[in-house]
């Protein structure tokens, strides 16, 4: 089965998690713009929406959604996105489409993170996927530095501002043994807004498309 209806295996799949009518939280990427093409079947679940870029957002109003700002709400019951890794813990790495900062605050808001993905993005460790790193600008060299100590090869996103105005650093080969340890060590460094491991807070459930069928762990 190709990749894409994977995705829309998996898609479909999250609407049955969404069960009273409530706010529902909105990822970003191709898997959730698939989930926001599907939304009208349970349009009377949804209140309104919080979205966590300005992709989804524009996605979301085309299809005459209402969202509205995390900051109004507090806390969401149900928050639906991707991810570019999982684990069999459910720790991710996420920020492929760069909106990881916003998809972080969304998740750590969430009463239950549902994470939905397709079997070529499950691993046993952590790390074949560059880890995005949101940086402030000024803070690009030095963060980078600390990525090689840490072994790793940053590699600038080329011709990207994140939602936030920041860019992101893409870091290959870093050997991701303790995924908590290693968010809040990078979390630590000046300059890093936040980076796409979801390790302390990880999915809450985790769909996977094989194909055949979506196995939920
Ligand atoms: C965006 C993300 C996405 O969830 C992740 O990149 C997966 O995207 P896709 O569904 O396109 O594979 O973290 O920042």
């Amino acid at each position: 089965m190709h990749q894409d209806d994977k995705k829309t295996q998996v898609a479909e799949c999250a609407l049955e998690f969404i069960e009273t009518r409530q706010v529902l939280g909105v990822g970003s990427g191709s898997t959730v713009n698939i989930f926001i093409g599907m939304l009208d079947k349970i349009r009377t679940k949804i209140e309104a929406c919080v979205s966590s870029s300005n992709a989804s957002t524009k996605l979301l109003k085309e299809n005459n959604f209402k969202v509205v700002d995390l900051k109004e709400i507090g806390k969401i019951p149900i928050y639906v996105d991707g991810a570019d890794e999982a684990n069999k813990s459910l720790q991710l790495i996420k920020g492929g489409g760069g909106a990881l900062t916003r998809e972080k605050i969304i998740s750590n808001n969430s009463e239950k993170f549902i994470c939905i993905i397709d079997d070529s993005k499950m691993v046993s460790q952590l790390g074949k996927f560059p880890l995005p790193i949101e940086v402030i600008p000024m803070a690009q060299s030095a963060v980078a530095l600390e990525m090689i100590k840490l072994g790793g090869r940053p590699v600038l996103r080329e011709n990207f501002t994140t939602d936030n105005g920041n860019i992101i650093l893409d870091v290959h080969n870093l050997k991701i043994n303790e995924p908590i340890e290693l968010e809040q060590k990078i979390n630590n460094l000046a300059g890093v807004v936040t980076n796409g491991l979801f390790a302390i807070k990880p999915a809450n459930k985790l769909l996977v498309a094989d194909g055949n069928s979506v196995k939920e762990m």
